[in-house]
């Protein structure tokens, strides 16, 4: 029998409307922010990945499903939504009317990590981005709003980590003493850390690595370095945070694995999912728009792992199952097909009905009927259909009440939904 992709996974009645539930959530709340909802495509130029997210990042280095077409080029299933984000935004020229844009947009990624709990191939990102605004306020608000959508979700065991990683102004000046302090820990460091010592110093402040921990306790700290313009920046959203209520931890070793981050980069993180700890992540990218070919518009934005937020919600995906309204038992061959015709106007109407298809006993059907959680149960067999009437049963209260045939869909209707 042929198996899913390692790292890949199907999603199944019973926990697939937990998703719907998420994405309701998340889509209304990005509503009354004021988002708009783009869709852009799985496939992208290997390109537009590599450039922006930058090719010594680990994603670029080593994760990418990549692949040339039938005629040559180069091709890569989407690890991220930003990139292709920035990619329409500059191509369909979505400034040009209106610099400030807010978009969010929902869908699969894919990376080809090792798999784990929390961590897919295939996994999907709940993505906002917002174009055109420098002010400090919107790193707050998107902070907030990420807040926010966990508690419309119950999810508690929740904390923002926010770290500001400077501008191309300030930030080689700190990559520099990095680097030199590096050179002195070559011995200690794991072997991806020594890799990237050069090419990605950074990097090494978030291996979880213990030895590499260890060996960066006395290492500079990005904070000393920032401009007066960067940490000016940083204070506001920090005060704003403050005066929205909206607890952080400030965590000088966040640095993400992305490398178009300026100044702010934040996520939210829970101990709920062992070593994945990253619910959402995102920060400003205040250079990308430009890089990609675009006018100079500042930008920042987040994804929320929706694998991960849905293993940690604090609902019941069986709360969100929608049972039938109605069950009919029908016996012998003119009240099934009257059945099957009912079943059919009612569904038209917003009714959702079942029937049994098949042609068995009253007892066996009633035990699907109670399987099902049918709120209503409406019995025709053949002597009711000779009598020209039907027994509609409350399931909860048990009542029975009789119902004509000649308008059994009205009837049924304005008794299940008065
Ligand atoms: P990221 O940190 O690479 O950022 O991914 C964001 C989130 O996606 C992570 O915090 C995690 O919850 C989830 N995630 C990542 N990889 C996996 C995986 N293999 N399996 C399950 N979940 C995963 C970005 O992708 C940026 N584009 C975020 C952003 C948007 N920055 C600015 N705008």
């Amino acid at each position: 029998m042929i198996q899913l992709i390692r790292g890949f996974k199907d999603i199944l009645p019973g926990e697939v409307e937990l998703w719907q539930h998420i994405e309701k959530t998340a889509a209304t709340l990005f509503e009354e922010f004021g988002f708009s909802e783009i869709r852009i495509p799985i496939m992208e130029k290997t390109e537009l990945f590599a450039r922006s997210i930058g090719e010594d990042t680990d994603i670029v280095e080593k994760e990418m499903y990549t692949f040339p077409d039938r005629k040559g080029d180069l091709l890569t299933l989407r690890p991220e939504a930003t990139a292709s984000v920035v990619r329409a935004y500059i191509q369909h020229r979505l400034y040009a009317q209106d610099p400030v844009r807010k978009f969010y947009t929902i869908g699969p990624m894919f990376r080809r990590e090792r798999p784990q709990k929390g961590r897919y191939r295939q996994f999907y990102q709940i993505n906002a981005e917002i174009f055109g605004v420098a002010s400090p306020l919107v790193d707050a608000e998107l902070i907030f709003l990420l807040v926010t959508l966990c508690e419309r979700l119950k999810v508690t065991d929740v904390a923002a980590h926010i770290n500001s990683l400077g501008c191309p102004a300030c930030r080689p000046d700190f990559k520099q003493a990095l680097s030199v302090f590096l050179a002195g820990k070559t011995a200690l460091l794991c072997s991806d850390c020594d890799r990237r010592r050069d090419r990605n110093p950074l990097r090494v402040l978030d291996c979880k690595v213990p030895a590499c921990r260890e060996a960066m306790i006395d290492a500079p700290s990005l904070h000393d370095y920032l401009c007066a313009a960067c940490r000016a920046h940083f204070e506001t959203v920090k005060a704003t945070l403050d005066r929205l209520g909206v607890a952080y931890r400030v965590d000088k070793r966040l640095v993400r694995g992305l490398d178009y981050y300026t100044r702010t980069t934040f996520e939210i993180q829970t101990g709920a999912l062992g070593a994945q700890s990253a619910v959402a992540g995102g920060g400003r990218y205040d250079g990308l728009v430009q890089a990609l070919g675009g006018p100079d518009q500042p930008a920042i934005g987040f994804a929320i792992g929706f694998d991960r937020l849905v293993e940690i919600v604090g609902l019941n995906p069986a709360d969100l199952v929608r049972p039938p309204d109605l069950f009919m038992a029908a016996l012998g061959e003119k009240s099934q097909q009257m059945a099957f015709d009912w079943m059919c106007a009612l569904g038209r109407q917003g009714v959702r009905a079942e029937i049994d298809y098949g042609d068995r006993s009253l007892k066996s059907q009633m035990k699907r009927a109670d399987k099902l959680s049918a709120r209503y149960v409406l019995i025709i067999g053949e002597q009711e259909a000779a009598q020209g009437k039907a027994t509609l049963r409350n399931m909860a209260t048990r009542d029975q009440l009789e119902i004509p045939l000649e308008r059994l869909v009205e009837a049924v209707r304005e008794t299940i939904q008065p």
